[in-house]
């Protein structure tokens, strides 16, 4: 296929409701609030902010110069702009983008099954205070987790199916207000509760006390994942945008999206978990236990248990079809394979993929290397993957291909941002550097 009859976003708000899809996910709703909670609350969203404005968005920025300018998949991109190795940091990208889905999908058809589980006497059993056990009964079922599984990768494969487009497009740019909608839905229900400032004092206070160097790491690792950076998910949707669009306003955008669902998913959650005294627990335990406890606690429960699960899978497969998308973009460019091939072979194998992270939460997989298979999964993608991609995205964009960075990044010098100089000096030293030191921390530790 020539360039030329590439796919191609619709509008210019299709792309950022995509590129916002993507980066708006499971990241955002339950780890940014636990995580800000833990670093000291205001004090961790101060720094967050500081670091998705200067390094994240700068090397979004860098992502979608790279896509737009070669006009092809992660490896292509690569292959096309200079060759040697640097298609490798593609083929990373690649790999990255099989791994993260394959264990993705089973956090994300959790969310369905709590959906329908809103209604079937999830309510009941958590106002007796056993949604922990009922959670754990949940996962440890083989059948159960691998059919809602199954289920969210078959949506996952068939909105990739139907290409940029009338399928990714489409389907964010309706997913997306909705997930909007519904986090304002659960904001003023959490905000109005008795006893909700006590939530926001958790969330908001600046505690200064608890930054630390691991504050500032924290932060940069949630910023990368959170802003789907550094597996070329960005390079692969800027390759189906089109010339005469300007790039620095798109990045910016995306990540003050990104930023504020993140922020906001706080005001969601903390006022409604110290309203009921709970907990703030950790991750999928806040998500999946003390969050059915708070609503059971509320009138109409199940009704706002429903809108958040369902927030929560809007959040979840607008991301999935980018992940999904960086490997069928690579099939389809690179070896010729058409789009419905590309996206039912590399679905089913991703799938098949996540089985093993399926079944080791209940037991039913051994440990690898003293990690259930699913936190290996999410540990190798993560800390090893995104941060050596985020560092070689930043170093091409920011030395190796300069000239060609920066054309691309000011649409040909036909669009001025004020911010060009020091977007090219956090692509070449700020970044790669902040970057190694996420990715040192992360591999000892
Ligand atoms: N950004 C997504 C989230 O916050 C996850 C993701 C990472 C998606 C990398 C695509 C690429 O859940």
């Amino acid at each position: 296929m020539s360039t030329n009859d590439r796919e191609q976003w619709g509008s210019r708000l299709g792309f950022i409701m995509a590129a916002a899809g993507s980066a708006v996910g499971l990241g955002n709703i339950w780890r940014f609030p636990y995580v800000t909670g833990m670093n000291g609350g205001g004090a961790f969203v101060l720094i967050y902010l500081l670091i998705v404005f200067t390094i994240g968005a700068s090397v979004m920025l860098a992502e979608m110069a790279i896509g737009r300018g070669a006009g092809l998949n992660a490896v292509g991109s690569f292959k096309k702009l200079r060759g040697g190795a640097w298609p490798l940091v593609g083929w990373m990208g690649v790999i990255a983008g099989f791994i993260i889905l394959s264990f993705y999908g089973v956090v994300a058809g959790w969310t369905i099954a709590y959906m329908i589980k809103s209604f079937t006497g999830l309510m009941e059993v958590a106002a007796q205070g056993k949604a922990g056990d009922a959670f754990g009964a949940f996962v440890s079922n083989p059948t159960q987790v691998i059919l809602y599984q199954a289920i969210f990768m078959l949506g996952t494969i068939w909105i990739v199916f139907r290409g940029i487009g009338e399928g990714i497009e489409k389907y964010c740019k309706v997913m997306m207000p909705a997930l909007f909608l519904l986090l304002l839905v659960l904001i003023v229900r959490a905000v109005t509760l008795d006893g909700a400032m006590k939530g926001l004092e958790f969330y908001l206070k600046p505690d200064f006390s608890k930054v630390t160097g691991k504050t500032i790491l924290d932060a940069l690792g949630q910023g990368f994942f959170s802003l789907s950076l550094g597996m070329g998910c960005m390079i692969t949707y800027g390759s189906y945008l089109s010339k005469d669009e300007a790039l620095p306003s798109a990045a910016f955008t995306v990540t003050f999206l990104d930023t504020m669902v993140a922020f906001l998913a706080g005001f969601a959650i903390f006022p409604a978990v110290f309203a009921f005294n709970m907990e703030p627990a950790a991750g999928p335990g806040l998500t999946f236990i003390t969050l059915p406890s708070v609503f059971s606690k509320m009138p109409m429960g199940a009704f706002f248990s429903f809108v958040f699960f369902l927030l929560l899978f809007f959040a979840a497969i607008t991301s999935s079809v980018s992940l999904l998308e960086v490997c069928v973009a690579y099939f389809k460019d690179e070896l010729g394979w058409d789009r419905a091939k590309a996206s039912w072979i590399l679905g089913l194998l991703i799938f098949l993929l996540g089985i093993p992270s399926a079944l080791s939460l209940g037991g039913h997989f051994p440990k690898v290397l003293g990690k259930d298979f699913l936190d290996l999964m999410d540990y190798l993608s993560s800390n090893v993957l995104l941060p050596l991609g985020g560092i070689f995205i930043s170093i091409f964009a920011g030395w190796i291909w300069l000239d060609g960075a920066r054309a691309e990044a000011t649409s040909n010098g036909r669009v001025q941002f004020a911010f060009e100089t020091a977007w090219v000096w956090i692509c070449r030293v700020v970044a790669p550097l902040a970057v190694a030191i996420i990715f040192i921390k992360g591999v000892k530790g």
